[in-house]
């Protein structure tokens, strides 16, 4: 069997005044694979994504653990390398995408800025990749889009031009965390329809972080279950939300049926 692109190993991370938020977290995130992290509100699973990117508030800080991904140990990663690879390897997706673009830049200009500095792309040859990542999220109408503000498209648009600002320099590991909450159903749906796409084009491997087990369960191979900072369960989709070990999967999932 091939090595995970991630691997987490015992992280722990603690507020300033030494409060654990997530302890001993492990698990494994396998090439081209979407895993679930689920749990209830103020389990830790917005702190892990955040995290993994290096983009923990300065009120939080990794106090142990250990986080290979593509073979090489992040921890001992400086601070340069993680901003040079973060976006390009890792990238993430946040659940309302108006406060996570830039309000006074079109969609057209934003993505555009993000190759240029990742690729060193110019003119014509830029424009021609940033149209084409728009399709590439199905976008129908590329050239107004391109053009728009972010407040000036529907919730739905919007999350699939962040979606393609993510993409835009191919990461292996997108971190999308409660990517489908603000939207409604049928979007949700198309949405999800993305992610399965993407990953079967692209061999993205999907970090989708949801309280929402019905959107997990559509998408995930693995899903991981958090409580109070700690993975109370672990294992493929259809043993973790149709034969969970734990109690507190057992009421997660009666939850979302009277949900
Ligand atoms: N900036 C911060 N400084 C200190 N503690 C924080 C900060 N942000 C969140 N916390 C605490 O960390 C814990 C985990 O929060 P986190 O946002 O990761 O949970 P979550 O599972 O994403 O919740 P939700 O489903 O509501 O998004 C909570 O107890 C929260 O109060
Ligand atoms: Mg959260």
């Amino acid at each position: 069997m091939s090595a995970p692109l991630l691997s987490i190993r015992d992280l722990s991370v603690r507020t300033c005044a030494d409060r654990a938020i997530l302890e001993q977290i492990s698990f494994d995130v396998p090439s081209s694979s979407i895993v679930g992290i689920v749990g209830g509100s103020g389990s830790g699973k917005t702190t892990l994504g955040l995290s993994l990117l290096r983009l923990l508030p300065g009120t939080m800080r990794m106090s142990a653990g250990s986080l290979f991904f593509e073979g090489e140990d992040l921890s001992g990663w400086s601070s340069a390398q993680m901003r040079n690879s973060r976006g390009r390897r890792i990238a993430m997706v946040f659940q309302e995408p108006l406060s996570a673009m830039d309000p006074v830049w079109t969609v057209g200009e934003q993505i555009t800025e993000t190759l240029r500095v990742h690729d060193g792309l110019r003119g014509k040859e830029l424009r021609a990749r940033v149209l084409g990542l728009l399709e590439r999220v199905r976008i129908a109408d590329v050239e107004r889009v391109f053009r728009s503000y972010p407040h000036e498209l529907s919730g739905g648009l919007r999350q699939r031009a962040m979606i393609a600002q993510a993409i835009a320099c191919r990461p292996s590991l997108l971190v999308a965390d409660e990517p489908t909450s603000s939207l409604d159903v049928t979007i949700q749906a198309h949405i999800m329809q993305l992610f399965r796409d993407l990953r079967r084009e692209t061999g993205l491997s999907i970090l989708l972080i949801s309280h929402d087990l019905g959107v997990v369960r559509h998408l995930a191979d693995r899903v991981v279950v958090l409580k109070g900072g700690r993975v109370v369960e672990q294992g493929d989709r259809a043993q973790v939300l149709s034969v969970p070990r734990a109690a507190y999967t057992r009421d997660l999932i009666s939850a979302e049926g009277l949900a």
